[in-house]
């Protein structure tokens, strides 16, 4: 984990009623009254933002959303801007998650499109990378992600990044059970730090948070958070119950 703030956050995809989710929020916030050296984030519906937002008020669990559309406003149906994400109290947003770029067309030229949208309003970008598995057997990880990467943060100066986190999530461990070893996760993860070290410089290649996704449980969040170049987690199934994901948050014991 290297000596980054970590960054534990939960992606509730498309679960919870408003109500449920500000239940959910509400024993997350208890659970969690005393984690001082942890960042926090969920990332509920964005019909449950308001919902959560009242009850997460004053704690250390901070508000996020699964997507944004790049525009402020305009004719645009169906679709949510970073200004009224902010507005509607967010701090950060999950962007090109692999459901995402698998099911609703998402591309590396949208996502790229998306994070300069939620910097310019002062989101900060979670940016999700992987492979999938076919891509993974054919051994193209590396060159998956340096796409992935390349095009996605194309056009942003290191400046620009300073808030920017990424997710490396490899498709095949995302709500499979399936998660990769630590020791494969730090291999990508050491990799990506490097690709941002020849893009964008040492500095930011020190300081960016690289959280891993896939699958993420209370019982191996420790040996996963254990690794150099692991700074936390992106929790889908696992962060639904504030049980399972105030452990995970709390994997310091
Ligand atoms: P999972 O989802 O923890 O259920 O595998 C992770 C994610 O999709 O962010």
């Amino acid at each position: 984990m290297g000596n980054r703030r970590p960054l534990i956050a939960g992606n509730w995809k498309m679960y919870k009623t408003p109500q449920e989710a500000a239940d959910t929020a509400k024993q997350l916030v208890e659970q969690v009254r005393e984690v001082a050296d942890v960042d926090i984030m969920i990332a509920p519906p964005f019909t449950a933002l308001e919902s959560v937002s009242r009850v997460i008020k004053n704690s250390p669990v901070a508000l996020g959303a699964q997507n944004l559309y790049w525009e402020d406003e305009g004719a645009y149906t169906g679709e949510i801007s970073a200004p009224m994400l902010k507005s509607a109290g967010c701090q950060y947003a999950i962007i090109g998650h692999s459901e995402r770029r698998q099911y609703f067309g998402e591309t590396d030229k949208t996502v790229n499109q998306k994070i300069q949208a939620a910097i310019q309003i002062g989101l900060k970008p979670v940016f999700c990378i992987g492979e999938t598995e076919q891509e993974r057997e054919a051994e193209q990880t590396l060159s998956v992600l340096d796409k992935q990467v390349r095009k996605g943060l194309e056009r942003l100066l290191p400046e620009q990044l300073d808030t920017l986190i990424i997710a490396y999530e490899p498709v095949w461990a995302i709500g499979t059970g399936k998660t990769a070893t630590e020791d494969q996760a730090q291999e990508v993860h050491q990799f990506i730090r490097s690709l941002i070290e020849k893009s964008f410089g040492n500095d930011l290649s020190k300081s960016i948070r690289i959280l891993y996704g896939g699958s993420v449980k209370p019982d191996n969040i420790l040996n996963l958070m254990a690794m150099p170049d692991i700074d936390g987690a992106l929790v889908g199934g696992a962060s639904l119950s504030a049980d399972s994901f105030s452990r995970i948050i709390k994997f310091k014991g």
